[in-house]
């Protein structure tokens, strides 16, 4: 049986894949079919509500048809036996629709809307039902056109970057899963976790030279991948174990 621990993920488009949504950079991913900086900006939302909006209730379509996937449950279910908190760059709710209770969204919700005059304005951010398009001329309480409640390209993360850090350094456990770490804080992130905590990596592709020494790599996609890390979970982190022995050794 294993003490409880503080775990926290880092994830990213890769854990959602296998519920059927878009990574962003893989070869069939959504940057390859679209540009994000005439779709996915506050200048474009200004210039061309009605093409940014129909990009955005499309996605907001697709999430409604979607399912959480046995990655996103295991994440949840692991609550029984440590303490969970989930850092995402996702802007789906797959991680809360599988029962996730922690989950910080670095790069915003697609489940709510916001202010296109200032997106923090936290009364103007709420929930907005996925069925329902976002429309040209539906106004935010400040009387601005209503937008996504996500994260552009031309914006910055906010103060959930300083608690994400905050979480990462204080982690007992931390887990990557899914994602290229080539944008926002997430590449800055990996690197604050502790160097003698057990740091394990999820990812089906090579990251030779993208991550810090001595994250243990389970080179398999999110559900399999997920399944290895339960086992770990449930057993004191062997892999973590044998790998600080081989270095003392
Ligand atoms: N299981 C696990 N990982 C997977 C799977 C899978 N089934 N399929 C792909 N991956 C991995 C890829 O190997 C890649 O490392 O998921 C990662 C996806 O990377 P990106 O497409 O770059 O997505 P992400 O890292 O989440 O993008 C970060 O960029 O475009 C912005 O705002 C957007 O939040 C997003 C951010």
């Amino acid at each position: 049986m294993s003490v409880r621990q503080h775990i926290v993920f880092l994830t990213g488009a890769g854990i959602s894949a296998e519920s059927g949504l878009c990574t962003f950079r893989d070869p069939d991913g959504l940057w390859r079919q679209v540009d994000p900086l005439e779709l996915c900006t506050a200048s474009a939302l200004h210039e061309n509500p009605e093409k940014v909006l129909a990009f955005y209730n499309q996605r907001r379509r697709e999430l409604l048809s979607a399912r959480p996937n046995e990655a996103h449950r295991i994440v949840a279910e692991l609550e029984r036996i440590h303490d969970v908190t989930v850092i995402t760059q996702n802007v789906d709710d797959l991680h809360e629709r599988a029962g996730s209770r922690e989950v910080i969204h670095l790069h915003g919700e697609l489940t709510k809307v916001t202010s296109s005059r200032s997106r923090l304005n936290l009364s103007c951010i709420k929930d907005f039902p996925l069925a329902r398009p976002i429309l040209p001329g539906d106004l935010a309480a400040d009387g601005s056109q209503l937008r996504p409640a996500v994260l552009f390209f031309d914006e910055y993360p906010t103060f959930v970057s300083e608690q994400a850090a905050r979480l990462c350094r204080e982690a007992d456990v931390f887990v990557v899963v899914g994602t290229s770490l080539s944008v926002g804080v997430a590449p800055d992130l990996v690197h604050l976790a502790r160097k003698d905590v057990p740091r394990y990596l999820i990812d089906p592709d090579d990251f030779s030279g993208r991550i810090p020494d001595g994250f243990i790599h389970l080179r398999e996609k999110a559900v399999e991948g997920m399944r290895l890390f339960r086992k770990e979970a449930e057993n004191g982190f062997p892999s973590f174990t044998r790998f600080m022995d081989g270095k003392a050794d």
